[in-house]
């Protein structure tokens, strides 16, 4: 006896070859509406419908949900997606009722947060951005795309392009940094690496930009926070990445959960409707963040659920994760004439389509194949490959007496810190399904250099016991049994390494820090530490920019290493010995203190800027530390060095410059630098960031070799957006700057018509 699946396939095929060809509708749309026209109301409304899995949560369960109504909704095919269900063997499970114990057979999206990797953890986001190598991250992404599809995933919640500006923000770590160009460039990466050429190739995902939009900018860092951000700086700074990431095709987006211009993004039309979906005819779906449809009303917009669901589904959220409240309402809604069947039915276009671009219809199995993925995940491709990416993402922000790279025999060094044995912290937070304590440590990294001797000590523990993901972090800021060793071992060596900074759960979604130093007793340790020994190298690990200011008075040599997933120790060691020359570039200012933040490079002039030959005060600055950021955007150094010269404008005709510059390396060692581009619009009609940077490349040069580069600027570059995000060229003087950092100096003046 044929399945109701297999009736419906046969109808669907005869329907893809028998109707007339209509030019303008596509196959996939041809057989959407075939299936749409056979689903009733609730069938359509449970397309909306997004649950968690029947044991994982990323986020606060709501009252409604309980797991057996769940399996109940599923079978009456109340359910088109489900999110934290992986491995081939649960995903068979799930889709299994799905597609053969429903009416219709839909098959279910499966959704996942891979953000950097799933069983072989890349390097965190923020410290893959610090690479500013293209490729290398879009190659990280398929690693990760690849290995959650083997395990039955066919739909990720990222890239996450929100626009970080304050390292007090947790979810810093999850996304590329305080510029809007460098973030665009990474999120179209990340597209290709997890979609890849075709859709329905069963090592692809669907992926998903988020959070649409402005979360980024929660005040004071405290994460669901207000935000307070003008429509010009939304059309500037926060919405390109977005427009970025569906230009290089990304099938859906997700909402957040912070409120815009006083709506919450889940109810907001201006966003979802007017925007996403009016101005960039944006045809793929909108899904919620988790619960934020319901969270409408603890923002007090909506006096209950059923308001909520309204609120959400008028202003363009096509489906519902976690709230309950599509399922829950919509059909009333409709049958009581305040929400139009058709919305329903254009949400659940969108949501059919990709399950037909993902080729779910086709084979509905298609993402579970057992050996796959014992094939797939955890290959030596991709231990490779992740160890690469975090060689690349690595930053040298100091290295006076070129104290590295070290030698690689006849040391004593004394290696201090919980965090240099730490094999869990390294994974770092949404760190996908790696098993925990699975990271190559700082430690065994450095055992791979035989030849010199260590000496460990801890010093301190930095948290009382290991965390988890939905808890707080217990930080230990009592027990000091281990100073005493480790200001011994780092008395008797030639050099010490302190391996410090935050534990991987101390950064990520509800991580906010009010304070950004070295958290527990890691700076009082390495207060302890100078005493005995000047020659330390502080290896930083963490999850946000942290406040190194003392560490950068006191000692000679700052690594910052972030959160480097699986391959952790072997890359931070193979960068202390010089085996890879670091070229790591800062995506995030790094603040003197936390009284800076919010801080970017990007600033405006203000009214009152600095003037250099004044000394009265009345200008914008504080009292008691610099404007500028201790290491700022852009910024990290190498074991070679490089010069720039010959910087040349060329203005060509359609308000187009070509910019040219040879960049040399004048060390004594092979090197990658980042050559970045800024740009100085001299007058505007808006105000504008004194410099915003407009294009860079990654090159490698051999010790003398000059290179000469090449820049094209356009309109994209050129121009600017205004509040109602038209992009404008202004005609008038620029200033072309060129360098290694957001500080450079080699500049141009040149005017467009
Ligand atoms: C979380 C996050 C979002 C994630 C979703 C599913 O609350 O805000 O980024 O994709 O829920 O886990």
């Amino acid at each position: 006896m044929k399945t109701r699946f297999q009736l419906f396939l046969i109808f669907s095929l005869y329907c893809a070859c028998s109707a007339p060809k209509t030019p303008s509708l596509s196959t996939i749309d041809h057989q959407v509406d075939s299936l749409l026209s056979m689903m009733t109301l609730e069938e359509k409304i449970g397309q909306m419908n997004q649950y968690n899995g029947f044991w994982d949560v990323t986020g606060p369960a709501p009252a409604e949900g309980d797991a057996s109504l769940k399996y109940e909704n599923l079978r009456k095919g109340l359910v088109g997606s489900m999110l934290n269900i992986t491995g081939v063997e649960e995903v068979r499970k799930v889709q299994k009722i799905a597609v053969e114990e429903t009416r219709l057979g839909i098959p279910l999206l499966i959704g996942f947060d891979m953000i950097h990797g799933m069983k072989t953890m890349s390097p965190i986001p923020l410290a893959e951005a610090a690479s500013w190598d293209m490729e290398a991250i879009e190659k990280s992404s398929q690693i990760g795309a690849r290995e959650a599809a083997a395990m039955g995933i066919n739909w990720t919640f990222a890239p996450m392009v929100d626009i970080g500006r304050d390292a007090r923000w947790g979810r810093v770590m999850e996304g590329a940094g305080e510029d809007t160009y460098l973030v665009s460039q990474i999120a179209k990466a990340r597209v290709r690496g997890y979609q890849g050429e075709n859709l329905s190739d069963p090592l692809t995902l669907a992926a998903c930009v988020k959070h649409f939009a402005g979360y980024g900018f929660s005040e004071s860092g405290r994460d669901y926070n207000t935000v307070e951000v003008s429509r010009v700086t939304l059309h500037q700074v926060i919405l390109p990445p977005f427009k970025a990431a569906l230009d290089a095709g990304a099938r859906t987006i997700m909402n957040s959960f912070n409120d815009l211009d006083g709506v919450p993004a889940t109810g907001n039309s201006y966003l979802q409707r007017e925007i996403l979906k009016g101005k960039w005819s944006f045809g793929g779906l909108v899904v919620s963040d988790w619960g934020s449809i319901g969270e409408m009303v603890n923002h007090r917009v909506a006096k209950d659920g059923k308001e909520a669901a309204k609120m959400a589904v008028l202003a363009g959220s096509d489906m519902d994760m976690e709230s309950y409240l599509y399922v829950s309402h919509l059909k009333e809604l409709v049958e009581s004439g305040q929400v139009k069947e058709s919305l329903i039915d254009d949400a659940v276009r969108r949501i059919l389509r990709l399950k037909f671009e993902l080729g779910l219809f086709d084979n509905p199995y298609l993402y579970c194949d057992e050996q796959r993925e014992q094939e797939i995940v955890g290959s030596e491709e991709h231990v490779a490959g992740v160890l690469e990416m975090a060689k690349k993402s690595i930053v040298l922000l100091k290295n006076e007496q070129n104290l590295l790279p070290l030698k690689k025999s006849g040391l004593n060094i004394a290696v201090i810190g919980a965090l240099a044995e730490d094999k869990d912290s390294p994974l770092g937070s949404w760190r996908g399904e790696a098993d925990p304590n699975t990271a190559i440590s700082v430690l065994e990294g450095l055992n791979e250099y035989p030849d010199n001797k260590y000496n460990f000590a801890k010093g301190a523990d930095l948290v009382l016991e290991q965390p988890v993901f939905l808890k707080e972090v217990k930080l230990n800021t009592t027990d000091r049994s281990g100073f005493v060793q480790a200001i011994q071992a780092a008395r008797s060596a030639d050099i010490v390494i302190a391996v410090m900074g935050e534990n991987g759960f101390q950064s990520g979604e509800a991580r906010s820090r009010s304070e950004i130093k070295l958290p527990g007793l890691q700076q009082e340790l390495l207060e302890e530490l100078v005493k005995v020994n000047e020659k330390i190298i502080l290896v930083s690990m963490s999850g946000r920019p942290l406040d190194l200011s003392w560490a950068d008075e006191h000692l000679p040599a700052i690594l910052q290493v972030w959160h480097l997933g699986s391959q952790s120790g072997h890359a931070i060691a193979q960068v202390l010995y010089g085996d890879y020359n670091p070229s790591g570039k800062l995506p995030m200012s790094f603040p003197r203190n936390v009284g800076q933040l919010p801080l970017y490079y990007n600033q405006k002039s203000t009214g009152r800027p600095f003037n250099p030959g004044d000394d009265i005060v009345f200008w914008s600055h504080y009292s008691d530390v610099p404007n500028d950021a201790l290491y700022p955007f852009g910024y990290g150094l190498s074991y070679t060095s490089f010069s720039y010269s010959d910087l040349r404008a060329e203005v060509l005709e359609n308000q187009q410059v070509k910019i040219k510059v040879n960049v040399k390396n004048t060390g004594p060692r092979e090197g990658e630098e980042v050559v970045q581009l800024y740009l100085h619009d001299h007058f505007s009609s808006l105000t504008r960031p004194v410099r915003e940077l407009k294009g860079f490349q990654k090159i490698s040069l051999q010790p003398g070799e000059v290179k000469s580069l090449e820049f094209l600027l356009g309109k994209e570059e050129l121009g600017f957006f205004d509040g109602e995000g038209n992009l404008q060229v202004e005609p008038g003087e620029f200033t072309v700057m060129i360098g290694g950092s957001s500080k450079a100096e080699l500049a141009l003046k040149f005017e467009i018509d």
